[in-house]
């Protein structure tokens, strides 16, 4: 009996649903050809509910999306609706309660798309940004006092536990191994202004490293320098591990070297449980319903999924269809510069699963 992966697939917000047709398209195709059977159910979560029934996520919604084997997302993200809301109630929501205390964000140029970056070419980008997803200033801890007044106080501060700092390295670790490239991986902190924080990192880091992953190499870069040596030197990273928001910048950064936003895909990964796959670009509203928009992004994802839940063939398949596309097909990755409309693009990475 050929296995059967149980999907919740969250389309969302403006072009969400369109890429997120086209990643369904896709993973179809290796669904079929790699001998496995994808079962997707629909939910409505985003602006669109929102702005329809007042309530941003249902009560139910983290207990009904715990059944599922993984979770594929489109868009979150309406012009309508005060920035925040949906950001803080569904996506940020759905991260916190699922537990996803990882953020997967592959940096990889694929053949034929332009990088801003100057003499660089896919031999160089090609590494992978783990952001911890849980801690940091996105716990919310903090607070403001005598506001509106002229001595008001506002605090939001950088929460780290051991066990919080410690999980996400073993994910780090065990992720760099099993990559097998340069076996290097890089800490990316700041550790000569936030004492305490990146004090914690630091030891945990060598302290792992040195007792269980003697096989990889540990480096460590302040954030400011990552930055700089993204920008000249993306050859040099493997793997780099990251707190909250400096990963959140980075891979933004990381992002644009590869090609922006029609191509940058990213998981929200819970080792021991359900993750949850999404493009990192927005729902661009302004290319709704248009047939115009990049769909690669949410087909990266899709690829993702598929690793994730152990189709390995499948997902390199994925990729490869992907990079055929970009290497002899695609004219730009920009909405309407494609020469090709979303669906096109769907349907030629589909037709080169093999
Ligand atoms: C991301 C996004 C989110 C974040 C926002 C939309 C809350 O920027 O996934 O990187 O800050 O994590
Ligand atoms: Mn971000």
């Amino acid at each position: 009996m050929s296995k059967t992966y149980n999907i919740a697939s969250i389309p969302g917000d403006g072009t969400g649903p369109e890429v997120v047709r086209e990643g369904r398209k896709v993973l179809e195709a290796a669904a079929s050809k790699f001998g496995f059977k994808l079962n997707f159910e629909e939910f409505d979560f985003g602006g669109e509910r929102y702005l329809r029934t007042g309530e941003v996520l249902p009560e139910s919604a983290t207990e009904q999306l715990r059944k599922f084997d993984s979770i594929f997302l489109g868009a979150i993200g309406h012009p309508d609706v005060k920035p925040g809301i949906l950001e803080k109630g569904i996506l940020l929501k759905l991260r916190f309660e699922l537990d996803q205390y990882i953020n997967l964000r592959p940096v990889k140029l694929y053949p034929g798309v332009a990088t801003p970056l100057k003499d660089k070419g896919p031999e160089h980008i090609d590494y992978v940004v783990i952001r911890e997803n849980s801690g940091d200033v996105y716990t919310g801890s903090g607070g403001v006092t005598m506001k509106g007044t002229p001595d008001e106080i506002a605090m939001q501060n950088m929460v780290y536990s051991r066990m919080q700092v410690d999980r996400c390295l073993k994910y780090a670790f065990e992720y760099t191994r099993k990559r097998n490239r340069k076996k290097t991986l890089a800490l990316c902190g700041k550790t000569n202004v936030l004492t305490y924080v990146f004090d914690l990192w630091e030891r945990a880091f060598h302290e792992m490293g040195a007792a269980e992953y003697p096989d990889i190499k540990r480096e460590y870069y302040h954030v400011d320098a990552t930055c700089m040596w993204m920008v000249k030197n993306p050859e040099w990273f493997d793997v780099i591990v990251t707190t909250n928001m400096f990963g959140d910048i980075i891979t933004d950064l990381g992002a644009i070297t590869q090609g922006g936003m029609g191509i940058a895909a990213g998981g929200n990964i819970n080792p021991q449980g359900v993750s949850m796959f999404e493009p990192i670009g927005g729902s661009a509203p302004k290319y709704t319903g248009l047939n115009v928009i990049n769909p690669l992004a949410a087909i990266a994802c899709g690829g993702m999924m598929l690793e994730h839940l152990g189709e390995e063939n499948a997902a390199r398949a994925v990729e490869n269809a992907i990079m055929d596309v970009t290497a002899n097909k695609l004219k730009d990755l920009g909405a309407g510069k494609m020469g090709y409309s979303t669906s096109e693009v769907g349907d030629l990475v589909a037709g080169r699963i093999m």
